[in-house]
Order: C-alpha cells, then sequence, then structure tokens
C-alpha cells in the first residue's frame, strides 16, 4: 500500500500527469470518425514503440520514475474493461525483439537507434484477419547535446516506411500514434487514405500509454492544439537554410518569422503547411458566437461564448490573433494576443469566455530607426483581429483599433545588436541587407556597500531582525565573495550540485536539480519521482492552470526531497524541428511559451521552491552549444528569442533564470552585460539571481561584471581573486551579486 505521506510520485501526482496527457494529446486527423474505436473493436497494435514507449527525452528533461505506461498497458486495460480486444501475437513478437535486443547488449530506443523490426507477413496477414483496426506507434527520442537526423527521425527510416506500407495494404483502417518530442514529418499521412487518423501523442510521462488508450478509446476527449506549424517538408522551414553549415554560428536570416509568423505571412507559405499552428480536432464541435470586442484605456477585450454543439463532451481552445498593418517595418500577417481554454462542456453546453491584451502589446520594435531608433512603436493603420480555433480557422472580429498617428510606446537603448548578419527577412519573403556594424558591449560600474556590520559574529540567520541584507554582506572578506560566487557539491539527493553557503557566515548551500519532465533523481537514490508529459505537449493544453498545477506538484516532489531549485521551465524557441531539445521546450510561439513558462513558475514557487528559467537565451539548437553563436537581429531577439522570457519575468517574477550556453552575436549570454544588466534587470525589472549554465568556462570576470551572479557548477575564486588584484574587477561587482544571490536564499523555504 502507498505511504499516503510521501508525495513524491504519489498516486495524486500521478494521476495528475494522466490528467495533464490527456490534455496535451492532438489529434491530427479522423477520416471516417474511425476514432473513438467502436466498443468491442478488434485492435492490432505494430511498432516498436508500442511496448518501448518513450516517456520523454533525453539529459536535463529525464527521470527516473517508478514505471513507464506504454500503449500496450493502456489497451490491455481497456481490453480488462471489456471495450476493445488486442492482438496478443504482435505484443509476443515485438516484446521478444526487445528482450533479444536487450540479451545483446543493443538499445532499443535512442539516438540514432533506427531500427524497427518488421513482424513476419503472416502475422501482419493474421492480424488483419483478426481484428479491424491497426494501430501504428511511430516514437522518437533526442536529448541534449546533440540534434535530430532528417532520415529515420525526422521522416521515417526506410524500416517504418516499409512497417506503414505492409500494415496499412493489410488493413483497411490503420490509427496512427506519434510518440515524438518534436515536430515530425507529417507529408506521408496527411492525404493518406489508408491511415484515417492521428494522434500526435507527444512524449507524454508515465503515464502517456494509458493516456493514448483512454483518448483512442473514447475514455477522453482530445482537447490539445498544436503550438508548431507542420509543414509539407522540412526544407519548407526558412530556418533550415544552411542551418548546419557553419559549426560555428547560426544565421537567423529568417528574422521575425519564425513559425506561423513566416508560414501565415510569406507568399506561397500558407500552401506549405499540413497542419497549421493553433489545430487540433475534437470527437465533438464547437461553435463560437455573440463576440464582442471593445477598448478601455488601451487595453483591448473579447467576449464570447463557445458551445458544444456535437454529442460528446469535451473542451475546446479559443485563439485570439491580431493583424497589425504592414507600415514600414513590416509584420507578420497574424500574431496571437491571448487564448482561453473552456471547462469541459457537456452536449449542448455554452460558456462564456474573456480574453484582452494591451494595444502597446501589439507594436513592433524599431532596431534600425526606420521610423525611432531602438523603440517600440504601434505603426500608424488598422490592426484588425481574428478568433477561432487555430491561427487557419479564424473569423475576422467587426473591432478595429485604430492608431491615427505611429506611437511609440517604448523607448529603449540599443542592445546586443548583430555584427555580422547581412540580411534579414522581410514580410514578402525577400531580404533587406543590415547595415555592418563593429560590436561594441560594454560594462557598466555597481556602488559599494557603505555600510558595515555592526554586530559581532553574524549569521546569515540575522538579516532582517539584526541586521540588513547589506550589513550581513559586509561581513564577507572578499576572498569569501569570490569563492561565494560559484557552485559546491551536492548534499543529500541532489545531482546538479549546489549553489554556494558560507559555513562561517551561516549561510547553507542551496541544492539544485533538473527538470523540465519532473525532478530528476539518480536512480542509485532508489526516489521514483513523477515523469510529467513533454514541455511541448504541456504547451499544447492550452491549459495554464494545468500547467500551474504541475508546477506546484512537481516542486512539491522538490521540497520533500530537500531540493531548493528547480532547473525548469526551459523556453527556447522551436526555431527548427531538428532541434535536439525541443521536447524540453514550449513552442514556436514567444506568447504561448511565455504564459506557460509563467504558469509554470506560478506553481512552483508557490511552494517556496526557486525555479531557473533557462536558457537565456537563443539556445534554438544543440550544434556546438558551447561555441555556436546565434547571429540575429535586436528585433528578432525582442519580439521572438526574449519575448516568451520578458513574459515570464514579468508575469511570474521566477527568482533564478540561466544563461544558456551559445553566444548571442559574438558574446557568451553568461558575460553579457546587455542581455542580463541591459535588458533582463534594467528594461523588464527582473529582481532575481541569473546562474550560468552548467560546466561552461567562459569569463568569470566578465561573468561577474555583466550581472552573471552565480557560476555553476563550480566557481573560479583564483581568477575572481587576480582580477581584484589587478583592479579589473571591483569588491562592489561581487557585492552586487551577493546581494542578489542572498535575496534569493532569504525567499526560500
Ligand atoms: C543543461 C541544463 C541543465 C544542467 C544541469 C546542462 O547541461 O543545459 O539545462 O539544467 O545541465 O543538469
Amino acid at each position: 500500500m502507498e505511504n499516503s505521506k510521501i508525495i513524491t510520485g504519489c498516486s495524486t501526482h500521478t494521476k495528475l500527469s494522466h490528467l495533464a496527457a490527456l490534455e496535451g494529446m492532438v489529434l491530427l486527423k479522423n477520416e471516417d470518425r474511425l476514432l473513438p474505436l467502436k466498443r468491442g473493436a478488434k485492435v492490432s497494435l505494430f511498432g516498436k514503440g508500442s511496448v518501448a514507449y518513450v516517456k520523454g527525452g533525453g539529459g536535463s528533461g529525464d527521470v527516473f520514475c517508478a514505471y513507464v505506461h506504454n500503449v500496450y498497458d493502456g489497451f490491455l486495460q481497456k481490453q480488462a474493461e471489456g471495450k476493445v480486444t488486442v492482438n496478443a501475437g504482435l505484443a509476443e513478437f515485438y516484446n521478444s525483439y526487445i528482450e533479444g535486443e536487450k540479451a545483446a547488449g543493443r538499445p532499443v530506443m535512442g539516438i540514432n537507434v533506427r531500427t524497427e523490426p518488421l513482424p513476419p507477413d503472416g502475422l501482419i496477414e493474421d492480424a488483419a484477419r483478426e481484428s479491424e483496426v491497426a494501430v501504428i506507434t511511430i516514437s522518437r527520442f533526442s536529448t541534449e547535446g546533440t540534434d535530430r537526423a532528417l532520415d529515420g527521425d525526422y521522416y521515417l527510416s526506410d524500416e517504418e516506411k516499409q512497417l506503414v506500407a505492409k500494415v496499412t495494404a493489410a488493413f483497411e483502417k490503420t490509427v496512427l500514434v506519434l510518440n515524438v518530442g518534436a515536430v515530425t514529418d507529417s507529408e506521408y499521412f496527411k492525404d493518406n487514405e489508408r491511415i484515417q487518423s492521428v494522434l500526435l501523442a507527444w512524449q507524454a510521462g508515465m503515464e502517456g500509454g494509458m493516456a493514448i488508450a483512454d483518448i483512442l478509446c473514447g475514455d477522453a476527449v482530445p482537447s490539445g492544439k498544436l503550438v508548431d506549424t507542420f509543414a509539407k517538408n522540412f526544407e519548407d522551414y526558412p530556418s533550415s537554410q544552411g542551418l548546419f553549415d557553419d559549426e560555428l554560428a547560426v544565421r537567423y536570416h529568417d528574422d521575425i518569422y519564425v513559425g506561423y509568423r513566416y508560414f501565415e505571412t510569406v507568399p506561397g507559405g500558407k500552401d506549405r503547411v499540413n497542419y497549421p499552428f493553433g489545430f487540433g480536432l475534437s470527437y465533438t464541435s464547437f461553435e463560437i458566437s455573440g463576440l464582442c470586442m471593445e477598448e478601455t484605456d488601451g487595453v483591448i477585450s473579447a467576449k464570447l461564448k463557445v458551445t458544444n454543439t456535437g454529442v460528446y463532451r469535451g473542451k475546446q481552445v479559443v485563439q485570439l490573433y491580431f493583424s497589425a498593418p504592414q507600415g514600414v517595418l513590416g509584420k507578420p500577417k497574424l500574431q496571437l494576443a491571448a487564448f482561453a481554454k473552456t471547462k469541459e462542456l457537456m452536449p449542448m453546453e455554452s460558456e462564456e469566455l474573456y480574453l484582452k491584451l494591451k494595444a502597446e502589446d501589439m507594436a513592433s520594435y524599431d532596431d534600425l530607426g526606420k521610423i525611432q531608433k531602438s523603440a517600440y512603436i504601434l505603426e500608424k493603420g488598422d490592426y484588425s483581429f481574428y478568433i477561432g480555433s487555430s491561427v487557419r480557422d479564424t473569423e475576422k472580429a467587426y473591432f478595429v483599433y485604430t492608431v491615427e498617428e505611429d506611437r511609440v510606446v517604448k523607448q529603449l537603448t540599443e542592445r546586443l545588436a548583430p555584427n555580422r548578419l547581412e540580411k534579414r527577412m522581410l514580410a514578402d519573403g525577400s531580404f533587406e541587407a543590415l547595415p555592418q556594424r563593429k560590436a561594441v558591449y560594454g560594462y557598466g560600474r555597481n556602488k559599494a556597500i557603505e555600510v558595515t556590520c555592526p554586530i559581532e559574529n553574524p549569521s546569515f540567520k540575522d538579516v532582517g531582525e539584526k541586521l540588513s541584507l547589506e550589513e550581513f554582506v559586509a561581513a564577507f572578506t572578499t576572498e569569501e565573495l569570490c569563492e561565494f560566487m560559484g557552485g559546491s557539491p551536492n548534499v543529500g539527493v541532489s545531482n546538479t550540485l549546489c549553489f554556494s553557503g558560507l559555513e562561517r557566515l551561516g549561510v547553507a548551500s542551496v541544492p539544485t536539480a533538473d527538470g523540465p519532465a519532473g525532478l530528476r533523481l539518480d536512480a542509485h537514490h532508489g526516489i521514483p519521482t513523477t515523469a510529467w508529459p513533454c514541455a511541448t505537449l504541456l504547451a499544447c493544453s492550452w491549459n495554464e492552470a494545468l500547467v500551474e498545477q504541475v508546477g506546484a506538484a512537481g516542486a512539491a516532489e522538490l521540497k520533500e526531497n530537500g531540493l531548493k531549485v528547480w532547473l525548469t521551465p526551459a523556453i527556447n524557441i522551436h526555431r527548427t524541428p531538428l532541434c535536439g531539445r525541443n521536447f524540453e521546450y514550449f513552442s514556436e510561439d514567444p506568447f504561448v511559451a511565455g504564459k506557460m513558462a509563467a504558469a509554470k513558475v506560478k506553481g512552483i514557487q508557490s511552494q517556496g521552491v526557486a525555479c531557473s528559467v533557462k536558457h537565456f537565451a537563443a539556445n534554438n539548437i544543440e550544434l556546438n552549444r558551447i561555441k555556436g553563436d546565434s547571429v540575429v537581429s535586436e528585433r528578432a531577439l525582442r519580439e521572438i528569442y526574449l519575448k516568451g522570457f520578458e513574459i515570464c519575468v514579468k508575469e511570474a517574477d521566477p527568482w533564478t533564470i540561466m544563461t544558456s550556453y551559445n553566444l548571442i552575436n559574438g558574446i557568451h549570454t553568461s558575460e553579457s552585460y546587455d542581455l542580463i544588466t541591459g535588458i533582463l534587470r534594467g528594461e523588464w525589472g527582473f529582481g532575481g539571481m541569473v546562474t550560468t549554465d552548467w560546466g561552461i568556462k567562459n569569463n568569470p570576470v566578465n561573468e561577474v561584471k555583466a550581472g552573471n551572479d552565480m557560476k555553476m557548477h563550480v566557481g573560479y575564486p583564483e581568477e575572481l581573486m587576480e582580477a581584484i588584484e589587478k583592479g579589473e574587477l571591483s569588491r562592489a561587482d561581487l557585492e552586487a551579486c551577493a546581494l542578489r544571490i542572498l535575496n534569493v536564499y532569504k525567499r526560500l523555504a
């Protein structure tokens, strides 16, 4: 019996993981209403992934959990409940294949593992005689440090193609289940009449197989919607041009035209889409009515009614897009500005939804000074609004927001401008040449603490009552400050090391833990935790309250295990389907990413656990991740690659942020004063601490000067001391970092 006092991996959490899995799976295709399967249907499960189901990716996004329910487990439960009959011969075939591979020491799933065993023809024929529906599971695994391949990963492998061909030839009815962590090819099933239904099940955590069976058998109604565009071919993504050509630099020529911002805008783009952003089918149908929009004091609001017009219960996601005038700066045709999801509606039941946005959030950043340099501008003209259930399936609102004259909504300063980006895409798909400039990135100066510590033998616990934080920091020797700026060994069950403490002054070290899919503990501790669905699935739920709940539950597991900082959420942009870490990230759209991140952070920090939002920023590919430079315009940074972080910081006040491995425009993010002090703290008002990503050796002196407070996983105190002695670094710089670090330590439960 479960010990009801232990919450790590408890049944309440695994149930929540199951619920989350159900909400983020996306039904892409359902011809002839094949799904949900009829009661009593006889089903044959194909694909090694139906047994060797992939719960999530590797690295920081991996989790050691008590069990993983695969698709076969899910169907066996349905069989036990008398809902379907499952072909046993196929399971035997796949199980013995998997056992054989294991015995031979060969991995069944993993990066570069492309094998897909083909059941003998006789077995397929028998299965087709015995059962009327085939369910083929295609699984993918990826991990940090490497990117995905095209053949056998984005596209099907030859063996998988053969499997699909043989099964669809033998069966009249086929359902495809995509157990993947990122966008894959959809061209082979989109118009394939032999594959009637496709469930994009993502990597759905430890309960994934049960959730798949629930949806396929009609015990749950799908309500997930895409947060990425599924194009016809890989080459249709503008980022695919020259993606891996230069080991040292990725040039973001596509600029702000990422994902649907490209496909919906650039001539011909729409035709290159198989499944648009925001798309997802249900078993039931919905109608939006009574749309009413208005503007008051710069806030645009929409009120509408959603009615379930079908025969199943279900939830619907309503999306509000705006269309800005092309103006001088050029704009994506549509941009997501708000969304909301209904509760579960019974047939004929309705719910009123309210959505809102600030008019100024529709502004564009003028990095070249075409109207006004370094300012967010609402260009003059009419802003129109589209509301619906995907970027394509919308209705234009009667309401229009008119701007009479160009309006500067925020004047900023040039930051992180590129020095070697020759061109960038415009809304018509052509490119504009960019001015070539020399990069000049400076550092600011910090003010020294002017007080002294008024008591003898101070301790951190005196802060508040007897001491101000400044007085406490004044008690650190300079050597101690240098030591304090880096990581320290693991304590307890942590395996990603600690932010340093200082015994002499009663500051305990702070243990950290990964990651986006749940609390990642080493298996040898014997503490299984809850494996949640991957981040992309969570985003496809479009359910902020649910993601907040997942955050709170996961954080409670950290707290119970004495861990204080959760290295999640990861909110980089899905710029290319091939990024090996896409499963850890939310979306191609910064608005969705920012909203989901904010929800997760609110949940986590409600438990007194800090999160470390990562990887700040533009870490959108794993290729040469420590030396790779993201060469990108300031506008694309601000409107796409930083925007999700901005939303999260402003809405949820995360206590820590992790800089990234990559460089931006020639400078390591952890050394970038523009990024950390200029934008994050200066412009957005971030009040927490900043840590490096783990194990990189950039210049620790520049990092401190940039405002990157903590060097993980180890610091370089000697180098900092040497810089102090040479006058390259001041004690004030160290004090500023220490104050920010201790401010966070004070908030930890
Ligand atoms: C990853 C981070 C992770 C850290 C600690 C790094 O390799 O990039 O996302 O949190 O390791 O495991």
